[in-house]
């Protein structure tokens, strides 16, 4: 019977160690994941004032600045992914909900039922647009690594088609990570959240450089690609995407990256989703209906500026 006490000890050793590994992954997440974050209150008016118009006894100038910000706002909402996430309609909308790895559940946006709690303010969703934190200072789960570039009027024009929104009565539960995603955290094969990515003293632009095809325009547009296709631009595994998602692709001027391609063909690719040799980009991995919603001198800008960069190997 000397091989069944053998045994014994075999199993109580390898659950010995599961726990170990078990409680290491619980512990390292869990810090990562209820930390608490200091963001200085931003102070950004809403509406975006209209300069020509300060002296505005009837209040003439403030509806009309409303009505150019909701514009405004509408199409950021749009281009930059929001309604993909909290529904057409910013009512919320449940993304992912894959029990062992995460919830993700983007809340309703409207003040309906289930919707932003009472007193929701400008100060609370800078807060969670640009630093990826929750109005009680906790580490939230929306990826705003990609929005922390956006300038004070673009927050502010996205905070009025917020605060009109019809309201919606919609409750999709809280977003929470599962013990895949934890472990691959803890063995530092998923970036931490962004609140812990984001400078929170980084100093923001005022308002976004002017509508114009150059570079400068287009490096501020460009902000919102660094979360899939990485701060150089080399593309590579999407670290915080769906595991079953391609690599995102090397946007640099390099063979293996845009090198060939012409400002026609990119411009195609973002309208239509096909690449010049006729493949179809995965609609999901790559947002292209939501980037595609640019302006042709948006979409000119970007290409300037992904031309002016130095050619890097994919992933480098
Ligand atoms: C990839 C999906 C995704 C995208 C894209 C996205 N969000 Fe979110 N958003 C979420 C999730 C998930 C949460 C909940 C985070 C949490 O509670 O940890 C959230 C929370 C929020 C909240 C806080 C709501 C509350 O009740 O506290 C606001 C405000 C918000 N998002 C605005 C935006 C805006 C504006 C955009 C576009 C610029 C945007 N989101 C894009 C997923 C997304
Ligand atoms: C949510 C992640 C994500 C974001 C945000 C994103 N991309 Fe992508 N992109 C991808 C992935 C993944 C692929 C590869 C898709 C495939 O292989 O089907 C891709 C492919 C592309 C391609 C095709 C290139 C080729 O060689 O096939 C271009 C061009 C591109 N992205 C440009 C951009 C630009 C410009 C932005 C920002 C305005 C952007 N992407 C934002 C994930 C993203």
């Amino acid at each position: 019977m000397r091989w069944l006490r053998w045994a014994l000890w075999l199993v109580v050793l390898v659950g010995l160690l599961l726990a170990a590994i078990g409680g290491y992954v619980w512990f390292v997440s869990e810090s990562m994941l209820t930390a608490t974050h200091d963001v200085p209150a931003a102070r950004i008016p809403s509406p975006w004032p209209m300069k020509i118009l300060d002296a505005d006894p009837l209040g003439i100038g403030k509806s009309i600045a409303r009505s150019n910000a909701r514009k405004r706002g509408e199409a950021l909402s749009v281009r930059l992914g929001c309604r993909e996430c909290h529904g057409q309609d910013l009512g919320g909308k449940v993304v992912m909900d894959v029990g062992p790895v995460m919830r993700l559940a983007a809340p309703n946006l409207t003040h309906g039922h289930g919707g932003l709690p009472e007193g929701y303010g400008i100060v609370d969703f800078e807060r969670m647009v640009r630093h990826g934190v929750r109005r009680d200072g906790g580490t939230a789960l929306m990826s705003s690594i990609d929005y922390q570039a956006l300038s004070d009027r673009e927050v502010s024009d996205l905070y009025v088609v917020v605060e009109d929104l019809d309201p919606v009565d919609r409750d999709v539960g809280p977003s929470s990570w599962g013990p895949v995603m934890r472990a691959l955290y803890a063995f530092g094969q998923v970036p931490a959240l962004s609140a812990h990515r984001i400078d929170p003293d980084r100093k923001d632009l005022e308002t976004p450089p002017p509508h114009r095809p150059d570079a400068r325009f287009g490096e501020h547009l460009a902000q919102t690609c660094v979360g899939c296709h990485n701060p150089h631009f080399s593309g590579g595994r999407v670290l915080d995407g769906d595991p079953d998602w391609p690599p995102a692709a090397n946007l640099t001027p390099a063979p293996d990256g845009l090198g060939g391609w012409t400002k026609e063909q990119f411009v195609t690719l973002m309208r239509t989703g096909i690449r010049p040799d006729g493949r179809a980009v995965d609609p999901v991995a790559m947002p292209w209906k939501a980037v595609g919603t640019a302006d042709d001198v948006e979409l000119e800008a970007i290409w300037v500026y992904l031309r002016s960069l130095s050619p890097r190997g994919t992933g480098e």
